[in-house]
Protein backbone atom coordinates (compact mmCIF):
# COMPACT_ATOMS: atom_id res chain seq x y z
CA UNK A 1 0.00 0.00 0.00
CA UNK A 2 2.59 2.09 1.05
CA UNK A 3 5.05 2.25 -1.98
CA UNK A 4 1.64 2.28 -4.34
CA UNK A 5 1.21 5.36 -2.54
CA UNK A 6 4.42 7.07 -2.91
CA UNK A 7 3.88 5.65 -6.53
CA UNK A 8 1.12 7.89 -6.52
CA UNK A 9 2.68 11.03 -5.36
CA UNK A 10 5.34 10.76 -7.60
CA UNK A 11 3.56 10.96 -10.54
CA UNK A 12 1.54 13.78 -9.37
CA UNK A 13 4.39 15.61 -8.61
CA UNK A 14 5.53 14.73 -12.23
CA UNK A 15 2.62 15.74 -13.76
CA UNK A 16 3.24 19.06 -12.50
CA UNK A 17 6.78 19.78 -13.14
CA UNK A 18 6.97 22.47 -15.62
CA UNK A 19 10.79 21.73 -16.04
CA UNK A 20 12.17 23.78 -13.53
CA UNK A 21 9.66 24.53 -10.94
CA UNK A 22 6.71 23.06 -10.22
CA UNK A 23 2.65 24.20 -10.45
CA UNK A 24 0.98 23.59 -6.44
CA UNK A 25 -1.62 22.27 -9.07
CA UNK A 26 -2.91 22.72 -12.90
CA UNK A 27 -5.68 25.06 -13.23
CA UNK A 28 -6.07 26.93 -10.00
CA UNK A 29 -2.32 27.89 -9.69
CA UNK A 30 -0.51 27.88 -12.80
CA UNK A 31 2.50 29.18 -11.99
CA UNK A 32 5.39 28.46 -9.16
CA UNK A 33 4.57 29.39 -5.59
CA UNK A 34 6.96 30.14 -2.68
CA UNK A 35 6.68 27.85 -0.18
CA UNK A 36 4.74 25.49 -2.36
CA UNK A 37 7.65 24.96 -3.91
CA UNK A 38 10.36 24.82 -1.17
CA UNK A 39 8.08 22.06 0.33
CA UNK A 40 7.76 19.75 -2.46
CA UNK A 41 11.49 19.72 -3.21
CA UNK A 42 10.98 17.10 -0.15
CA UNK A 43 9.58 15.32 -2.14
CA UNK A 44 11.70 15.17 -5.48
CA UNK A 45 14.62 14.74 -2.78
CA UNK A 46 13.43 10.96 -2.94
CA UNK A 47 13.43 10.34 -6.61
CA UNK A 48 15.59 13.07 -8.06
CA UNK A 49 18.26 15.08 -5.69
CA UNK A 50 19.33 17.41 -8.83
CA UNK A 51 15.54 17.72 -9.19
CA UNK A 52 14.97 18.86 -5.97
CA UNK A 53 17.89 21.56 -5.98
CA UNK A 54 16.84 23.19 -9.16
CA UNK A 55 12.82 23.77 -7.64
CA UNK A 56 14.48 26.20 -4.75
CA UNK A 57 16.98 27.66 -7.11
CA UNK A 58 14.64 28.39 -9.42
CA UNK A 59 12.48 30.36 -6.76
CA UNK A 60 15.88 32.10 -5.84
CA UNK A 61 16.67 33.01 -9.41
CA UNK A 62 13.76 35.64 -8.97
CA UNK A 63 14.71 37.44 -5.35
CA UNK A 64 14.04 40.59 -5.29
CA UNK A 65 17.53 42.80 -5.12
CA UNK A 66 16.32 44.31 -1.54
CA UNK A 67 16.27 40.23 -0.78
CA UNK A 68 12.73 39.44 -0.64
CA UNK A 69 11.74 36.20 -2.27
CA UNK A 70 8.03 36.73 -4.07
CA UNK A 71 5.53 34.57 -3.19
CA UNK A 72 4.33 33.90 -6.79
CA UNK A 73 6.46 33.85 -10.05
CA UNK A 74 5.16 33.96 -13.11
CA UNK A 75 7.07 31.91 -15.89
CA UNK A 76 4.21 31.79 -18.42
CA UNK A 77 1.21 33.44 -19.45
CA UNK A 78 -1.73 31.99 -18.18
CA UNK A 79 -5.16 33.91 -17.81
CA UNK A 80 -6.96 31.10 -16.26
CA UNK A 81 -5.78 32.98 -12.98
CA UNK A 82 -6.24 36.00 -11.11
CA UNK A 83 -4.42 38.35 -10.34
CA UNK A 84 -1.60 37.95 -12.52
CA UNK A 85 1.22 40.17 -13.42
CA UNK A 86 -0.66 42.95 -14.64
CA UNK A 87 -2.93 43.21 -11.68
CA UNK A 88 0.78 43.28 -9.26
CA UNK A 89 2.62 45.70 -11.78
CA UNK A 90 6.41 45.25 -10.39
CA UNK A 91 8.57 45.65 -13.14
CA UNK A 92 10.33 42.53 -13.35
CA UNK A 93 11.46 41.11 -16.31
CA UNK A 94 9.89 37.69 -15.67
CA UNK A 95 6.86 38.82 -13.59
CA UNK A 96 6.47 38.19 -9.66
CA UNK A 97 3.53 39.33 -7.53
CA UNK A 98 5.20 42.02 -4.86
CA UNK A 99 4.58 40.40 -1.40
CA UNK A 100 6.32 37.08 0.26
CA UNK A 101 5.17 33.99 1.79
CA UNK A 102 6.45 31.76 4.68
CA UNK A 103 10.10 31.29 4.71
CA UNK A 104 10.17 27.76 4.91
CA UNK A 105 13.54 27.78 2.35
CA UNK A 106 16.20 27.25 5.35
CA UNK A 107 14.60 24.54 6.79
CA UNK A 108 14.38 22.64 3.19
CA UNK A 109 17.72 23.59 2.36
CA UNK A 110 19.00 22.08 5.16
CA UNK A 111 16.99 18.95 5.07
CA UNK A 112 17.93 18.45 1.62
CA UNK A 113 21.66 18.56 2.58
CA UNK A 114 21.66 16.42 5.39
CA UNK A 115 20.00 13.80 3.56
CA UNK A 116 21.85 13.64 0.00
CA UNK A 117 23.52 11.20 -0.49
CA UNK A 118 24.97 13.48 -3.48
CA UNK A 119 27.36 14.79 -0.63
CA UNK A 120 29.18 16.47 -3.11
CA UNK A 121 25.97 18.29 -5.36
CA UNK A 122 24.48 19.33 -1.89
CA UNK A 123 27.60 20.96 -0.61
CA UNK A 124 28.22 23.39 -4.01
CA UNK A 125 23.66 23.54 -4.00
CA UNK A 126 24.10 24.35 -0.33
CA UNK A 127 27.00 26.95 -0.52
CA UNK A 128 25.31 28.94 -3.26
CA UNK A 129 21.60 29.11 -1.62
CA UNK A 130 23.22 29.99 2.00
CA UNK A 131 23.84 33.48 1.45
CA UNK A 132 20.31 34.08 -0.68
CA UNK A 133 18.13 32.63 2.13
CA UNK A 134 20.13 34.28 4.63
CA UNK A 135 19.54 37.62 2.50
CA UNK A 136 16.12 37.02 2.69
CA UNK A 137 15.99 36.13 6.26
CA UNK A 138 17.57 39.95 6.93
CA UNK A 139 14.84 41.55 4.90
CA UNK A 140 12.17 40.46 7.05
CA UNK A 141 14.00 41.39 9.95
CA UNK A 142 14.98 44.84 8.06
CA UNK A 143 11.63 45.46 6.88
CA UNK A 144 8.99 43.47 8.93
CA UNK A 145 10.36 44.14 12.48
CA UNK A 146 10.96 47.79 12.46
CA UNK A 147 10.94 48.52 15.68
CA UNK A 148 13.32 45.44 16.39
CA UNK A 149 10.61 43.03 18.44
CA UNK A 150 11.99 40.15 17.36
CA UNK A 151 8.38 39.08 15.42
CA UNK A 152 7.67 39.99 11.75
CA UNK A 153 4.37 40.89 10.51
CA UNK A 154 2.55 40.03 7.17
CA UNK A 155 1.35 42.63 5.51
CA UNK A 156 -1.43 40.90 3.23
CA UNK A 157 -3.27 37.53 4.06
CA UNK A 158 -1.37 35.76 1.06
CA UNK A 159 1.80 36.28 2.89
CA UNK A 160 0.47 34.03 5.54
CA UNK A 161 -0.08 31.04 3.36
CA UNK A 162 -3.30 30.38 4.94
CA UNK A 163 -5.19 32.89 3.12
CA UNK A 164 -8.96 33.16 4.74
CA UNK A 165 -8.12 32.32 8.29
CA UNK A 166 -10.35 33.66 10.90
CA UNK A 167 -7.22 35.28 12.71
CA UNK A 168 -7.54 38.01 9.82
CA UNK A 169 -11.23 38.63 10.12
CA UNK A 170 -11.07 42.20 12.23
CA UNK A 171 -7.74 43.17 10.65
CA UNK A 172 -9.18 42.70 6.88
CA UNK A 173 -12.53 44.44 7.66
CA UNK A 174 -10.28 47.75 8.56
CA UNK A 175 -9.17 47.60 4.84
CA UNK A 176 -11.20 49.77 2.97
CA UNK A 177 -12.68 48.68 -0.68
CA UNK A 178 -13.49 52.22 -2.32
CA UNK A 179 -11.64 52.06 -5.62
CA UNK A 180 -11.32 48.64 -5.93
CA UNK A 181 -10.48 47.87 -9.29
CA UNK A 182 -13.64 45.61 -10.93
CA UNK A 183 -12.14 42.36 -11.16
CA UNK A 184 -13.40 38.45 -12.30
CA UNK A 185 -11.96 35.80 -9.99
CA UNK A 186 -10.45 33.01 -11.80
CA UNK A 187 -10.19 31.07 -8.47
CA UNK A 188 -13.75 29.67 -8.22
CA UNK A 189 -13.77 28.40 -12.17
CA UNK A 190 -11.38 25.63 -11.21
CA UNK A 191 -12.61 25.00 -7.34
CA UNK A 192 -15.82 24.81 -5.54
CA UNK A 193 -17.16 28.51 -4.24
CA UNK A 194 -17.61 27.25 -0.67
CA UNK A 195 -14.58 25.92 -0.34
CA UNK A 196 -12.80 29.29 -1.44
CA UNK A 197 -12.41 32.68 0.48
CA UNK A 198 -14.97 34.87 -0.09
CA UNK A 199 -15.63 37.99 -2.12
CA UNK A 200 -15.71 40.53 0.53
CA UNK A 201 -12.40 39.06 0.88
CA UNK A 202 -10.86 39.35 -2.06
CA UNK A 203 -12.01 42.80 -2.54
CA UNK A 204 -9.74 43.52 0.56
CA UNK A 205 -7.19 41.30 -0.60
CA UNK A 206 -7.06 43.53 -4.19
CA UNK A 207 -7.21 46.64 -2.63
CA UNK A 208 -4.08 46.05 -0.76
CA UNK A 209 -2.22 44.71 -3.80
CA UNK A 210 -3.50 48.22 -5.56
CA UNK A 211 -2.07 50.05 -2.26
CA UNK A 212 1.40 48.54 -2.20
CA UNK A 213 1.15 49.71 -6.28
CA UNK A 214 0.83 52.55 -5.98
CA UNK A 215 3.83 52.62 -3.16
CA UNK A 216 6.15 51.20 -6.52
CA UNK A 217 6.85 48.17 -4.10
CA UNK A 218 8.97 50.04 -2.27
CA UNK A 219 9.55 47.98 1.21
CA UNK A 220 10.48 50.72 3.31
CA UNK A 221 7.87 52.11 3.14
CA UNK A 222 4.97 49.37 2.83
CA UNK A 223 4.96 48.26 6.30
CA UNK A 224 3.91 51.31 8.10
CA UNK A 225 1.77 52.39 5.14
CA UNK A 226 -0.58 48.94 5.38
CA UNK A 227 -3.54 49.02 7.10
CA UNK A 228 -2.66 45.39 7.46
CA UNK A 229 0.50 44.47 9.91
CA UNK A 230 -0.65 41.44 12.00
CA UNK A 231 2.18 39.09 13.96
CA UNK A 232 1.38 35.41 13.41
CA UNK A 233 2.82 32.75 15.63
CA UNK A 234 2.90 30.45 12.57
CA UNK A 235 4.57 32.77 10.10
CA UNK A 236 7.65 33.68 12.93
CA UNK A 237 8.04 29.92 14.32
CA UNK A 238 8.69 28.95 10.16
CA UNK A 239 10.81 32.09 10.04
CA UNK A 240 12.77 30.96 13.36
CA UNK A 241 12.81 27.01 12.56
CA UNK A 242 14.66 28.40 8.90
CA UNK A 243 16.92 30.84 10.66
CA UNK A 244 18.34 27.64 13.38
CA UNK A 245 18.42 25.41 10.16
CA UNK A 246 20.43 28.08 8.15
CA UNK A 247 22.47 28.76 11.28
CA UNK A 248 23.15 25.17 11.24
CA UNK A 249 23.81 24.68 7.59
CA UNK A 250 26.58 27.64 7.92
CA UNK A 251 28.47 25.45 10.56
CA UNK A 252 28.68 22.77 8.89
CA UNK A 253 29.90 24.93 5.69
CA UNK A 254 32.50 26.71 7.70
CA UNK A 255 30.55 30.08 7.11
CA UNK A 256 30.94 31.31 10.50
CA UNK A 257 29.52 35.23 10.05
CA UNK A 258 25.98 33.75 8.79
CA UNK A 259 26.31 31.40 11.48
CA UNK A 260 26.11 33.86 14.29
CA UNK A 261 23.63 36.16 12.79
CA UNK A 262 20.88 33.62 11.92
CA UNK A 263 21.17 31.72 15.90
CA UNK A 264 20.95 35.15 17.17
CA UNK A 265 17.69 36.15 15.04
CA UNK A 266 16.60 32.70 15.94
CA UNK A 267 16.81 32.89 19.21
CA UNK A 268 15.08 36.50 19.40
CA UNK A 269 12.56 35.17 17.87
CA UNK A 270 11.96 32.29 19.99
CA UNK A 271 12.24 34.53 23.35
CA UNK A 272 9.68 37.08 21.46
CA UNK A 273 7.31 34.43 20.98
CA UNK A 274 6.93 33.83 24.27
CA UNK A 275 4.48 36.79 24.21
CA UNK A 276 1.76 35.30 21.91
CA UNK A 277 1.62 32.77 24.26
CA UNK A 278 -2.63 32.54 25.83
CA UNK A 279 -2.92 30.49 28.69
CA UNK A 280 -6.83 30.85 28.37
CA UNK A 281 -6.75 29.12 24.79
CA UNK A 282 -3.56 26.64 25.42
CA UNK A 283 -1.62 27.61 22.28
CA UNK A 284 0.15 30.73 20.94
CA UNK A 285 -2.18 34.05 19.15
CA UNK A 286 -1.41 36.54 16.75
CA UNK A 287 -0.81 40.17 17.75
CA UNK A 288 -3.12 42.93 15.50
CA UNK A 289 0.14 45.29 15.42
CA UNK A 290 -2.05 47.89 13.45
CA UNK A 291 -4.16 48.15 17.12
CA UNK A 292 -1.48 46.88 19.12
CA UNK A 293 -4.30 43.95 20.06
CA UNK A 294 -4.00 40.47 20.63
CA UNK A 295 -6.03 38.48 18.36
CA UNK A 296 -8.10 35.85 20.34
CA UNK A 297 -8.92 33.32 18.24
CA UNK A 298 -7.95 29.10 17.85
CA UNK A 299 -6.54 28.78 14.59
CA UNK A 300 -3.59 25.95 14.03
CA UNK A 301 -1.29 29.54 13.18
CA UNK A 302 -0.68 29.22 17.30
CA UNK A 303 -0.24 25.39 17.19
CA UNK A 304 2.55 25.89 13.62
CA UNK A 305 4.18 27.34 16.66
CA UNK A 306 5.90 23.71 17.71
CA UNK A 307 7.82 23.79 14.54
CA UNK A 308 10.10 26.18 15.94
CA UNK A 309 12.28 25.26 19.14
CA UNK A 310 9.93 26.74 21.67
CA UNK A 311 9.98 25.28 25.17
CA UNK A 312 9.41 21.83 26.17
CA UNK A 313 6.33 22.70 28.66
CA UNK A 314 4.77 24.61 25.30
CA UNK A 315 5.12 21.86 23.17
CA UNK A 316 3.38 19.63 25.48
CA UNK A 317 0.67 22.04 25.70
CA UNK A 318 0.63 22.07 22.08
CA UNK A 319 0.21 18.51 21.94
CA UNK A 320 -2.97 18.45 24.83
CA UNK A 321 -4.32 20.95 22.21
CA UNK A 322 -4.42 18.58 19.34
CA UNK A 323 -5.84 15.94 21.89
CA UNK A 324 -8.50 18.22 22.97
CA UNK A 325 -9.23 19.15 18.95
CA UNK A 326 -9.03 15.57 18.20
CA UNK A 327 -11.96 14.43 20.31
CA UNK A 328 -13.59 16.93 17.83
CA UNK A 329 -12.47 15.88 14.55
CA UNK A 330 -12.04 12.90 12.98
CA UNK A 331 -9.06 14.14 11.54
CA UNK A 332 -6.15 16.55 13.14
CA UNK A 333 -4.95 19.30 12.99
CA UNK A 334 -8.16 21.69 11.52
CA UNK A 335 -6.83 24.86 10.87
CA UNK A 336 -9.96 26.08 13.07
CA UNK A 337 -10.93 24.56 16.29
CA UNK A 338 -14.55 23.20 15.38
CA UNK A 339 -15.71 24.49 18.63
CA UNK A 340 -16.27 28.16 17.64
CA UNK A 341 -19.13 29.37 16.03
CA UNK A 342 -16.87 30.21 13.09
CA UNK A 343 -15.47 27.47 12.30
CA UNK A 344 -16.04 26.23 8.79
CA UNK A 345 -14.84 23.04 7.94
CA UNK A 346 -14.36 23.14 3.84
CA UNK A 347 -13.85 26.94 3.58
CA UNK A 348 -9.82 26.59 2.72
CA UNK A 349 -8.09 27.83 6.11
CA UNK A 350 -11.43 28.41 8.17
CA UNK A 351 -11.38 24.48 9.13
CA UNK A 352 -9.74 22.34 6.88
CA UNK A 353 -6.77 20.01 7.86
CA UNK A 354 -3.67 20.60 5.38
CA UNK A 355 -0.79 18.15 5.33
CA UNK A 356 1.81 20.64 4.88
CA UNK A 357 0.78 21.84 8.25
CA UNK A 358 0.43 18.41 9.72
CA UNK A 359 3.78 17.78 8.50
CA UNK A 360 5.89 20.56 10.12
CA UNK A 361 3.69 20.43 13.34
CA UNK A 362 4.42 16.53 13.25
CA UNK A 363 8.63 17.24 12.54
CA UNK A 364 8.12 19.90 15.96
CA UNK A 365 6.31 17.15 18.10
CA UNK A 366 9.44 14.30 16.85
CA UNK A 367 11.63 16.91 18.09
CA UNK A 368 10.50 16.99 21.81
CA UNK A 369 10.12 13.09 21.22
CA UNK A 370 6.09 13.33 21.56
CA UNK A 371 5.43 9.90 19.50
CA UNK A 372 1.74 9.58 20.21
CA UNK A 373 0.93 13.02 18.79
CA UNK A 374 3.77 12.42 16.17
CA UNK A 375 1.55 8.99 14.68
CA UNK A 376 -1.98 10.75 15.44
CA UNK A 377 -0.69 13.08 13.01
CA UNK A 378 0.51 10.80 10.56
CA UNK A 379 -2.44 8.35 10.47
CA UNK A 380 -5.40 10.99 10.22
CA UNK A 381 -2.65 12.59 7.52
CA UNK A 382 -2.24 8.90 5.56
CA UNK A 383 -6.32 8.48 6.02
CA UNK A 384 -7.21 11.14 4.52
CA UNK A 385 -5.04 10.44 1.23
CA UNK A 386 -6.54 6.80 1.61
CA UNK A 387 -9.68 8.19 1.19
CA UNK A 388 -9.67 11.33 -0.55
CA UNK A 389 -6.89 11.22 -2.64
CA UNK A 390 -3.82 14.09 -3.03
CA UNK A 391 -6.37 17.19 -2.20
CA UNK A 392 -5.27 20.24 -1.67
CA UNK A 393 -7.02 20.35 1.81
CA UNK A 394 -10.10 17.94 3.86
CA UNK A 395 -12.73 18.47 5.88
CA UNK A 396 -11.57 17.44 9.67
CA UNK A 397 -15.05 15.77 10.63
CA UNK A 398 -16.06 13.92 7.46
CA UNK A 399 -12.32 13.79 5.45
CA UNK A 400 -14.19 15.48 2.58
CA UNK A 401 -11.31 16.38 -0.25
CA UNK A 402 -11.66 19.92 -0.57
CA UNK A 403 -10.17 22.83 -3.02
CA UNK A 404 -8.13 21.79 -5.80
CA UNK A 405 -6.95 18.15 -6.38
CA UNK A 406 -3.38 16.24 -7.31
CA UNK A 407 -1.58 18.67 -5.24
CA UNK A 408 2.30 18.46 -5.97
CA UNK A 409 2.59 19.44 -2.03
CA UNK A 410 0.00 17.09 -0.79
CA UNK A 411 1.76 14.74 -3.02
CA UNK A 412 5.34 15.48 -1.67
CA UNK A 413 4.14 15.10 2.17
CA UNK A 414 2.61 11.47 1.69
CA UNK A 415 6.31 10.38 0.93
CA UNK A 416 7.88 12.59 3.75
CA UNK A 417 5.17 10.64 6.16
CA UNK A 418 5.75 7.47 4.43
CA UNK A 419 9.56 7.25 4.53
CA UNK A 420 10.09 9.29 6.75
CA UNK A 421 8.07 9.58 9.61
CA UNK A 422 7.08 5.88 10.39
CA UNK A 423 4.63 5.48 7.95
CA UNK A 424 1.61 3.72 8.71
CA UNK A 425 0.25 1.88 11.63
C1 LIG B 1 -4.54 32.26 -4.20
O1 LIG B 1 -4.57 32.81 -5.29
O2 LIG B 1 -5.50 31.68 -3.70
C2 LIG B 1 -3.31 32.22 -3.47
O3 LIG B 1 -3.41 31.61 -2.24
C3 LIG B 1 -2.66 33.55 -3.35
O4 LIG B 1 -1.35 33.25 -3.21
Amino acid sequence: MSQELIERAKTIMRENDKGGYTVPTRGLYPFQWNWDSCLSALGFAHFDEARAWREIETLFAHQWEDGMVPHIVFHAEDEGYFPGPSVWETGRSTPTSGITQPPVAGFAVRRLYDRASDKALAEAKARALLPKIAAWHDWFFATRDPDKTGLVAIIHPWESGRDNSVDWDAALDRVPTEGVMPFSRRDIDHANPEHRPTQAQYERYIWLVQHFRRLAWDNAKLHDASPFRVVDPGFNAILIRSSSDLAELAQALGEHGLEARARQQAAAGVAALERLWSEELGQYRCFDRAVSRFVESPSVGGILAAFADIPLARRKALAKRIADLGERAQFVVPSHDPATSVYDGKRYWRGPVWLIVNYMIADGMARSGDHATLRRIVDDSLRLIELGGFAEYYDPISGEPCGGDCFTWTAAMVIEFLTHMGGPT
